[in-house]
């Protein structure tokens, strides 16, 4: 029979009539360098990897819809949002999603301890919405600028290459807002079964702004429809001998034996404004909004029903950021929210190049046309909008082949703003306690013998300031909590118990001191000594 197969070409269109051998001299002889076909070939293979991602290089995704349900609750979602992502029903909306772990390296195993993210990509008839989440709904810190700080000490260290957990616990301890995430991390719930049987969040504050240019504060969250599965360490240690790419595995098995994941999609909502009523800080990212004050508002479904064709095109050079956002849905003033807002845009220029958003996996879909006037830079696949602008790449212009600005929305959303330029603590009280110790209170009993049991062998690694420090620390969020960590790592609980607060913390549950500036603004402060 003949073989009908392509024929095996380079990028130049040329034939490769042998892919077997270098062209030589004579059998035995050297190599020579006009050799086209395998300079192309080595020198493109020299290439094949980018820098992987600074944090969460490990990773899978899938390709999916969302369906509004064209409510918030029982109210109608207009109410609260314009976006037509939102209000619309009866649109599918196409959908790109990457789960990934966060410190470790691009092939290191799905099993660790580590929050999963949780990165979505919405691709509306508006453009496009990403929405970069974790599984779980708070975070370690509160202020963008102790990121890199962060990253650094959950990473290896640079001289060994190895990550250690002293220099985990060396930051956490002076850093009493991360133990409730800590909390949740040391427990089952830092290793899910698999990315299906996992929650996301949105973690950060956003706004949603409706017709009226009214807004009010939200919160985003994903509920698996699958449920919610954890680990034990012994569990994910036996997975990871054989496999350290179950996730992946499982959420490709899955979605092609048509057993297609689904999220419901829903917000927690307060009214904008600072308030002073609650006892946390509602753009305190290191807070959960208690469901009983504000509840889950379901609002859409997402479904994810189509695996990557190629990973490097789909999930490597994927790019998701805090930044895309389509009209109705704003930022709030969370401080990390604002942080990551330049940062993913520009580790994307860096990682992927200028051009990343030309890319098919993170343009528009191909529904919502892109006219801009930027050219040029490495990798230019066309000009936007090629068209009526070929000549005109500046706005305004007079010419008929110029862009124009878009209709302003009837009543656009002023935000606001009165303050003193300066640096600041977010919290307005130093509870960073309660939740912590409500968190441990509420777990089951083999999670809290799991949680002890993880923070029991991670103490014991580290040296004794840090070690009563946290002890000081778990013992403030619950007294059981402390004790038990004290005596399963033989730590004195007395002597913890006596350290005095941190440096410029207030004493644990203590209110910030109020000072007033000359224009009336208040800002929260450590009392002094
Ligand atoms: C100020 C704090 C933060 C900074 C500066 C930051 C920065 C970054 C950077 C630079 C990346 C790599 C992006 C890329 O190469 O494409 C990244 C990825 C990611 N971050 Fe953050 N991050 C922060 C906090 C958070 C928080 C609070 C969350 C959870 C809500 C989060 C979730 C993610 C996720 C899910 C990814 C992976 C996105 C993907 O799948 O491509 N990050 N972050």
């Amino acid at each position: 029979m003949s073989d009908q197969r392509p024929i095996l070409t380079t990028r130049q269109g040329h034939p490769v009539r042998d892919n077997q051998s270098l062209r030589t001299v004579g059998e035995r002889g050297p190599a020579t360098l006009e050799n086209y076909q395998f300079i192309e070939k080595i020198t493109h293979f020299d290439r094949e990897r980018i820098p992987e991602r600074v944090v969460h290089a490990r990773g899978a995704g899938a390709h999916g819809w969302f369906e509004a349900y064209g409510k918030i609750g029982d109210e109608p979602a207009s109410k609260y949002t314009r976006a037509r992502v939102l209000t619309e029903t009866g649109v599918k909306t196409p959908m790109f999603v990457r789960f990934s772990t966060v410190a470790g390296a691009k092939e290191s195993p799905e099993t660790e301890r580590d929050p999963r993210g949780f990165a979505v990509k919405f691709k509306t008839v508006e453009g496009n919405w990403d929405l970069v989440g974790n599984n779980l709904k708070i975070f370690f810190i509160r202020d963008a600028i102790k990121f890199p700080d962060m990253i650094h000490a959950f990473k290896p260290d640079p001289v060994t290459n190895r990550q250690e957990a002293w220099r985990f616990f060396d930051f956490v301890s002076q850093h009493p807002e991360s133990i409730h995430m800590v909390t949740f991390l040391k427990s089952p719930w830092g290793i899910p079964a698999n990315y299906r049987e996992m929650e996301g969040s949105g973690v950060n504050t956003y706004k949603l702004v409706n017709d009226q240019g009214v807004a009010h504060l939200c919160k985003f969250h994903w509920i698996p429809k699958q449920g919610v599965r954890n680990l034990t360490s012994a569990q994910a240690s036996e997975i990871q001998a054989k496999d350290v790419g179950h996730a992946t595995r499982d959420l490709y098995d899955n979605i092609k034996a048509g057993n297609f994941p689904e999220w419901e999609f829903a917000v927690q909502i307060m009214p904008d404004g600072p308030n002073d009523h609650l006892s946390f800080d509602p753009l305190d990212d290191t807070k959960l909004w208690p469901v009983d004050q504000f509840p889950l508002l379901k609002c859409g479904r997402m479904v994810l029903d189509r695996v990557p064709d190629n990973f490097f095109a789909e999930v490597e050079q994927s790019a998701f950021g805090t930044g895309v956002l389509v009209d109705g849905i704003d930022f709030s003033d969370d401080k990390m929210l604002q942080g990551r807002t330049l940062s993913y845009s520009d580790t994307q220029r860096y990682r992927v190049g200028a051009n990343y958003l030309q890319l098919p996996i993170n343009a528009p879909q191909p529904g919502v046309k892109v006219y801009s006037n930027q050219r040029d830079g490495v990798m230019t696949y066309h000009v936007d909008g090629t068209g009526p602008n070929r000549h005109i790449n500046y706005e305004p212009s007079t010419l008929a082949e110029g862009l124009r600005e878009a209709p302003k929305p009837a009543r656009d959303y002023h935000q606001p703003v009165q303050g003193n330029l300066g640096r600041y603590q977010t919290s307005r009280t130093e509870d960073d306690y309660t939740q912590a110790g409500e968190r441990y209170r509420s777990f089951e009993p083999w999670e809290r013998d799991e949680l002890i049991a993880n923070l029991v062998g991670d103490m014991k690694q580290c040296p004794e300031p840090i070690q009563l420090r946290m002890v000081w620390h778990f013992w403030h969020a619950d007294e059981e909590y402390g004790r038990r960590v004290a005596e399963g790592a033989g730590i004195d609980l007395e002597k913890a118990k006596a350290l005095p607060p941190l440096p410029g913390r207030a004493a644990p549950g203590q209110r910030l001191q109020a000072e007033t500036y000359s224009d009336g603004t208040q800002a929260h402060k450590v009392a002094a000594e």
